[in-house]
């Protein structure tokens, strides 16, 4: 089997995974994380097959669905491509790149320790984080608001910057304040110059989106 037909492979069984997923951690959002990282990487010369394939399985295994078992998303991953016959060293590489970005995802702030990792594992970070911001990240924010129930706005509840990890698990805000509690954050967390710039282009997008919220609410516009 050569890269790209690994990669098919691959596609299939995340696609398999998530068939059933509809909070924002969709195929889709797999999907278009891949296209985000292999875009940077063409850009930061970094390794595209590494680069894709952990791409797509970056979320296999998230808490969300394994009631808090962190560890599972190794295993199946490992299982998977041993099956496909990816070869040792390039199983410990797409590994590495998962296993560290839901270490850094269990973290509260959104600094992550970006030197002790590889030119990578800091693509796929910034393509993951990119896919909460802009257009696609407004998207998913409400989309996710719906799904659990919150309210879009209510100028009652304010954001709580300094939102804790156990605040943020049960999810009692606004769709809104997420803006402030963590997409405007975003941009400053970003491990390479390309993705920099990229959310620094999404960023300004949520900002007009957000002043135009706000004058609409107001009857102003
Ligand atoms: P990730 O960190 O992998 O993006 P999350 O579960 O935190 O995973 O987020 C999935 C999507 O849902 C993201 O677009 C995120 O911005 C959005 N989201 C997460 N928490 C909230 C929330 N409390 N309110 C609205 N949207 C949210
Ligand atoms: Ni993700």
């Amino acid at each position: 089997m050569n890269k790209g037909q690994k990669i098919k492979e691959i596609e299939a069984l995340v696609k398999d995974y998530f068939a059933e997923e509809s909070t924002g951690h969709d195929w889709w959002h797999c999907h278009r994380v891949r296209q985000t990282a292999l875009h940077i990487a063409k850009e930061e010369k970094a390794d595209l097959f590494i680069v894709e394939a952990a791409a797509l399985l970056h979320d296999v295994g998230d808490y969300k669905f394994h009631d808090g078992d962190e560890d599972i998303g190794g295993k199946i991953i490992e299982k998977w491509l041993l099956g496909i016959a990816v070869p040792r060293k390039q199983i410990d590489l797409i590994l590495n790149i998962v296993t560290n970005l839901s270490f850094m995802k269990s973290l509260n702030s959104p600094e992550r320790p970006g030197k002790l990792l590889t030119v990578e594992a800091k693509i796929v970070s910034d393509a993951d984080r990119l896919d909460a911001l802009g257009a696609i990240g407004i998207a998913r924010t409400f989309a996710f608001g719906g799904f659990f129930r919150q309210e879009m706005h209510n100028p009652e509840i304010l954001p709580n910057a300094a939102i804790t990890r156990e605040a943020y698990k049960n999810k009692k805000s606004t769709s809104i304040n997420h803006f402030y509690e963590k997409l405007l954050r975003l941009k400053d967390a970003m491990l390479t110059a390309t993705g920099k710039e990229m959310a620094a282009s999404r960023h300004a997008y949520m900002e007009a989106y957000l002043k135009r919220f706000f004058d609409e609410w107001n009857g102003r516009v």
